[in-house]
């Protein structure tokens, strides 16, 4: 019975949502273009960094925080501000290259939202 009951609270924490996950999971920009990726998991797992080498200079533990800012766009990035702290080429591919690697996309967007993949025309 305590074992039965483990797995389900195993299997719980398992199918929590990514956003609920405190090492912040994906995080999908929408301004100004719709369909930016930033994956935790990318940058931490795969990439190995550590949080501080982003939070809390570069970024605030706060989804679309940044989207605030009126410079959070692709001139900010190829001056060396926000992902173009890393993406310069060096560090990271830069910010000028590999478009569809950052950018999903308004289908890939709505697909990871769960929003189904219709993009109204205006
Ligand atoms: C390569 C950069 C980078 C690294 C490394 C990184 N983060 Fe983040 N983190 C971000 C960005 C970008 C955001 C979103 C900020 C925004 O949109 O304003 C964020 C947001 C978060 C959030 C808020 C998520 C939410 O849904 O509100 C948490 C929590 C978080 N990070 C935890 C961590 C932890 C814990 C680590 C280390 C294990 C870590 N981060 C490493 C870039 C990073
Ligand atoms: C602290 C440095 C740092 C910051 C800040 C940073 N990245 Fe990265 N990123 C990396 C490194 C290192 C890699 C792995 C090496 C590479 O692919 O060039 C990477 C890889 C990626 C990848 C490829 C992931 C994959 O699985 O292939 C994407 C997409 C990406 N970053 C997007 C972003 C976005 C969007 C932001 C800003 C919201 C951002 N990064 C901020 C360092 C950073
Ligand atoms: C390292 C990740 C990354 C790469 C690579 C990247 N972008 Fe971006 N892009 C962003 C982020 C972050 C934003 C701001 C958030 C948003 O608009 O959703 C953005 C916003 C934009 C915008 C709207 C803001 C502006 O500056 O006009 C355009 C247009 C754009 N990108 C085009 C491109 C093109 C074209 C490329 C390839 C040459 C590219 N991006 C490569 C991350 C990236």
């Amino acid at each position: 019975m305590k074992s039965l009951a483990l797995s389900f609270i195993l299997a719980s924490l398992i199918s929590m949502p990514v956003w609920a996950d405190d090492s912040g999971g994906d995080i999908h920009y929408d301004t100004p273009v719709i369909g930016v990726l930033f994956s935790h998991s990318s940058h931490v797992d795969e990439a190995g960094l550590d949080c501080d080498s982003c939070h809390d200079d570069l970024f605030e533990m706060e989804a679309l925080a940044v989207q605030k800012q009126p410079d959070f766009n692709m001139l900010a990035l190829s001056e060396g501000r926000y992902c173009g702290a890393c993406h310069d080429g060096e560090m990271a591919f830069s910010s000028s290259s590999r478009c569809a690697s950052c950018h999903e996309g308004a289908i890939g967007y709505r697909r990871a939202l769960g929003l189904g993949e219709q993009v109204s025309s205006h």
